[in-house]
Parts: C-alpha cells; structure tokens; sequence
C-alpha cells in the first residue's frame, strides 16, 4: 500500500494573514526542530483566503515543505458572482488542494451533493486536488443511516471524476465536530472502508486503492494515532486543534505515539 498519510488542518475562518504567517512559520520550524519527514507524513493548511497569498509568498521564499489550500472554490470559471473565488485564481496561488463539501458549507450555504460535485470538478479543471468532505448528521444516525448518507454524498460527488483523478476523501460525521465528541477508530474505519468501496464501484479498485480517506471531528494529538493505524483511515482532517502549532505538530507526529 503506497498511500502517504496526509494530516490537513482546516482553519475555518480563524486567523488573519499576518496570524498565519506567524502560525505557519512556527509550525515549519516546530516540525523542523522534530526533523519530521513531510515525505513520510505529509502536511497541509487550509487558511481563509485572505490569507493564501501571504502564505504562498512564505512558503516559496523559505521553501517550506508545508502544503496549503483554500477551504472552498466556485463552481463557475469567472464572471458576475459576487464574492465568490475562481479555480483558477486558486491555481494562481499555488494551492494544492481545496476542500469542498464541508458539513459547514452544506449547512449554512445550502450545498448539495451535486454543487459538491460540481466544485470538485471545478478544481480538478484547475489542477488542484478537492477534498471532498462527507458525513452524517446525528438525527441520520440515529435514523440508522449512518453509511448510507456518506456513501451517497460520495457517489454525486464522484459523478464528476473519472477513473485515475486525484482526490482526497474526509469522513467527518458532523456530531464530531467541533464537539469533542470523537467518532470511535473503529467507527472511522468501518465508514472509510464503506467509503473505499464506493469509490472502488463508482471509478475501480484501482483508483479506490490510491485515494486517501481522511477521519475529521475534533482530532486532537492524543487520538490520532487510533485513528491513523486503521488500515483505511490515511490521516486527519483537523479544526480546532489546528489552530495550536503544538496540538496540531503533534497530530502530524502522530507515528511516535502509535503503539501496537
Ligand atoms: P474539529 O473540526 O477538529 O474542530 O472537530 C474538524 C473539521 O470541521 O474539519
């Protein structure tokens, strides 16, 4: 199995650009000073958009291994849609990823599954990889439709890709976030596994293989390692702890607190 963990840290809207300047700086010399291997565990911010420019200029200049995103993109290409941001303006900038589908956007600005989709296509358009986040409300749980929910979210959002595309999957069931009330390692693992299978019904084994599947619902340094020794759970997708560079370098470390 070849899929590198990814730990992405989401930080909603916290931090302005000169905060994440300073965040992102501490974070690379933290990991630094811990000699982290970004090749072994890769890293990514998800800063507001106000502040992806100034990362993009950091990053560069310090040839940080850290890798940043937006935490939405438009599904139009350009033109009269106020306050929204372009695919390409992302590209513009960098960005390797862009998270799409978070139970924040579907809740507060109505997205469905198919504008989910549609974002997810309007990144790949632009070379950048989505991070299509899925999950279940507790009501739906509690309704016993637990996986059927996430596994039909993804099966819209996958409409838009083709066999062999590059996308990050985040199961976030959304009592989990934010609440401290994190899903059980093997909860994660039983809807990553459902997820795989999705993926591998909708675009194949192969690229089902090579898709990483990211748990996301208040994370913290020491529950990672739970998570991250599931054979179908690839890493985290992290809010509030993402905020404190020790919590958050802790999750990215999260290897030296895996006991078998
Ligand atoms: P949390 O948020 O880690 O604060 O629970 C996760 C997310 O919403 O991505």
């Amino acid at each position: 199995m070849t899929r590198t963990p990814f730990i992405a840290g989401n930080w909603k809207m916290n931090l302005d650009h000169l905060q994440a300047i300073a965040l992102v700086q501490k974070l690379a010399w933290t990991l630094a000073d811990a000699r982290h291997d970004f090749a072994a565990v890769e890293v990514a911010v998800f800063p507001p958009f106000t502040d992806l420019r100034s990362v993009q200029t950091l990053v560069q200049a310090d040839k940080l291994p850290i890798r940043y995103g937006a935490q939405d993109v438009s599904v139009h290409a350009s033109g009269a849609y106020t306050g929204e941001v372009a695919g390409a303006f992302l590209a513009r900038l960098d960005c390797a990823y862009v998270i799409v589908g978070h139970s924040e956007r579907r809740q507060y600005h109505a997205e469905t599954d198919e504008i989910v989709g549609a974002k997810a296509r309007a990144a790949k358009e632009n070379g950048i990889v989505p991070v299509i986040c899925v999950g279940e409300t507790l009501e739906q749980r509690e309704a016993g439709e637990a996986t059927a929910i996430p596994t039909a979210q993804l099966r819209t959002a996958l409409a838009s890709l083709a066999p062999g595309d590059d996308f990050v999957i985040a199961y976030e069931p959304v009592w989990a976030i934010g609440t401290g009330l994190a899903a059980t390692a093997d909860d994660a693992q039983a809807m990553s596994a459902a997820l795989r299978a999705t993926i591998a019904d909708a675009l194949g084994e192969e690229t089902a293989e090579n898709t990483r599947i990211l748990y996301g619902g208040s994370v913290k340094t020491e529950n990672a390692a739970g998570y991250l020794k599931m054979p179908d759970v690839d890493g985290a997708l992290v809010g509030g702890a993402s905020l404190d560079v020790d919590s958050f370098a802790g999750i990215v470390r999260f290897q030296k607190h895996v006991t078998f």
